[in-house]
């Protein structure tokens, strides 16, 4: 259905866009800006040639003038339209390249930079990756946004200047005639913003069906879905979900070029009624022996020229104006990445270990409420096993510590410092962790230990960490032993990694950043027996002068931490060691217990 909804106004306007893409151009390439300038200079001055050239001839035969000097004279325009030409394929030919390069690589790569420096928080949030998106728009085709607005500030200016040169030709000419054109031009821009104010006003509802298009396509050629289409027999359904969303797309497109077509239709009237006036009107000034032949030659092409000027600004304009929005869009996003260096946060000194301590926070996730003052102390060089039902906020807990999530209210203290004061990637230095849904790269081992440059790599560290997470083993079985690829998406002779091979592969990456306080989320989810038990036994080496939380539902892991802390409605509802939660006889005693069950019926006491 067609909503009315206003679109948002976007932050930088136009002639802030086209300064901010030539400062860039000037600031990146400045052969690009060169080439920009000689288009515009040939996009107008072949065409004046071209006018001139006839006038000039037909005059020299009016005026009975010599042979000689009619040769010299189609010579001079010869020459000059040889030149013209060679600059102008200079400039075809460079242009498109360039103005490419200067998307897709240069700033493509600043939007990369841009990414990775945002604030995670602004980032994860709805309007951050609602931001995300719009910029990564404008920066992926060549026929829109940033890319589309060098062409475009080429275009309107080649059409300004053209317009200026013929309105001076055509000075001597009845200033109505001008006004007529400019008029007819007008109409023309009217007509054409018609169809860009539809498109702006559903551009987000056309971007919406995009992106499930999108969606639904792409989950069709993915591995990772390739198991659960064939095993599941999801075909039908997301044959019909494509089906969907592509005639949704095509409504969209539909309605849009109807829209154009009745606007092409109005340019096309607009342009007969205005070439049949000049012409009239040119007609009877040479009838009248007011203007001679070459005259009328000259004024009837500069008439045309004018208008296809006129037309093609109010054109050019319009998609100017659409680019304008997701440069726009692209700077909002830039300048994000940009704020997280602003702010009073500052260098601390903290003493090891680390106490941690969270003093009335209130958390939710939009209406969902996490925690309400919620409190907790750590306290130095603890080994604090976190546990919970499913969806109790232990990772959400562990997002607000490592200042990925913010607090709506109270505050997170680290040796007693608050959180937002602390300098970001000092902050960041204090932690070594095992996300629950960490990410295996497409490099070596090592570097996916290490996370940094294989040459930057400290290997002896690498290689005590693959000891204490259990992967010698597994690296003695690969081919370039920890050098191997962990993914054979750039790498042919890569490896693929079980789910408790990667696990060991995100517990040695924690192992060897070494950070003060150490925090596993889920680490043992996917390990076998052998594998859980034997980082049972490390675990205490691993955490030698460290404060670390271990979020886990294997509860008989919180045996060999030195208290428990039991997440629930919110709060910690529990807390002490293993024995005593068990001699509380509470939720956790009952959950340990309903564990522990089936191996007690297969086998006597649990482990
Ligand atoms: N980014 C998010 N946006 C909205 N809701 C979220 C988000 N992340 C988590 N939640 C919700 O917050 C609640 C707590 O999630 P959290 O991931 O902290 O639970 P958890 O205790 O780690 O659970 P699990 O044991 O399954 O890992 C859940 O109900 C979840 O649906
Ligand atoms: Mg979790």
């Amino acid at each position: 259905m067609e909503q009315t909804k206003k679109p948002e106004k976007p932050k930088y306007g136009a002639l802030s866009n086209i300064a901010f893409t030539i400062k860039n151009i000037l600031r990146i390439d400045k052969v690009l800006l060169a080439s920009m300038i000689a288009l515009v200079f040939c996009m107008v001055a072949q065409p004046v040639v071209g006018v001139l050239m006839p006038k000039f001839i037909i005059q020299f035969f009016e005026e009975g003038r010599d042979i000689a000097s009619l040769l010299l004279l189609v010579a001079v325009f010869g020459v000059t339209s040889l030149v013209l030409g060679q600059l102008r394929s200079f400039a075809d030919g460079y242009f498109p390249r360039m103005k490419s390069m200067y998307r897709s690589m240069r700033l493509g790569a600043e939007m990369c930079l841009a990414s990775m420096q945002v604030d995670y928080k602004h980032l994860s949030s709805e309007k951050g990756q609602l931001e995300n998106r719009k910029a990564q728009r404008a920066i992926s085709s060549p026929r829109e946004g940033v890319e589309d607005i060098v062409v475009r500030i080429v275009e309107c200016s080649a059409n300004l200047l053209g317009a200026v040169v013929y309105i001076f030709i055509l000075s001597t000419l009845n200033p109505l005639v001008i006004l007529v054109l400019a008029v007819c031009g007008a109409v023309s821009y009217f007509a054409g913003n018609l169809v860009n104010r539809y498109i702006i006003k559903h551009k987000e509802e056309v971007n919406k069906v995009e992106q499930k298009t999108y969606s639904a396509s792409a989950s069709t050629g993915d591995v990772m879905y390739a198991k659960d289409i064939r095993m599941y027999g999801m075909f039908d359904w997301l044959a019909s979900l494509l089906r969907k969303y592509n005639d949704e797309n095509i409504l969209w497109q539909n309605r849009i070029l109807l829209r154009m077509f009745f606007s092409e239709v109005a340019d096309g009237v607009v342009a007969f009624l205005r070439d049949g006036f000049a012409y009239l009107y040119l007609i009877s000034l040479v009838l009248a022996g007011t203007i001679p032949v070459s005259q009328f030659i000259l004024y009837i092409g500069a008439i045309a020229g004018l208008s296809s000027w006129i037309s093609g600004f109010a054109k050019n304009a319009i998609q100017l104006n659409t680019a304008s929005i997701q440069v726009s869009d692209f700077r909002v996003f830039l300048e994000k990445s940009e704020e997280h260096t602003k702010g009073d946060r500052q260098q601390r000194e903290f003493s090891l270990p680390m106490q941690i301590e969270f003093r009335h926070v209130d958390f939710s996730y939009g209406e969902h409420v996490i925690f309400q003052d919620f409190n907790v102390v750590i306290e130095r060089g603890r080994k604090v096993a976190l546990v919970g039902i499913n969806g109790a906020g232990k990772t959400t807990l562990v997002k607000l510590l490592l200042n990925l999530a913010e607090p709506d209210r109270g505050e997170i203290l680290l040796d007693g410092v608050d959180s937002r004061e602390v300098d970001l990637k000092q902050y960041f230095s204090q932690f070594s962790v095992a996300f629950q849904d960490a990410l295996i790269l497409a490099y070596g081992m090592d570097v996916n230990i290490s996370m940094r440059n294989s040459r930057d790599t400290d290997q002896a560290r690498v290689d005590a960490a693959i000891e204490s997470a259990g992967l010698t083993k597994k690296v003695k079985e690969l081919k370039k032993g920890k050098f191997t690829s962990c993914e054979k998406y750039l790498d042919n002779e890569g490896t693929e990694l079980s789910g408790g091979e990667r696990q060991k592969v995100i517990l040695a990456r924690a192992l060897y950043k070494a950070a003060p306080v150490l925090v596993l989320d889920e680490p043992s989810a996917a390990l076998d027996p052998i594998a859980e038990s034997r980082l049972y036994e490390t675990y205490h080496e691993m955490t030698k002068n460290k404060t670390s939380i271990y979020i886990s539902h294997r509860l008989s892991s919180t045996k060999f931490c030195d208290e428990v802390l039991l997440l629930d409605g919110g709060r910690i509802a529990e807390r002490g060691t293993h024995n005593e939660l068990m001699r509380l006889c509470g939720t956790y005693a009952h959950m340990f217990d309903i564990q522990s069950h089936y191996y007690r019926e297969e086998g006597g006491e649990p482990a």
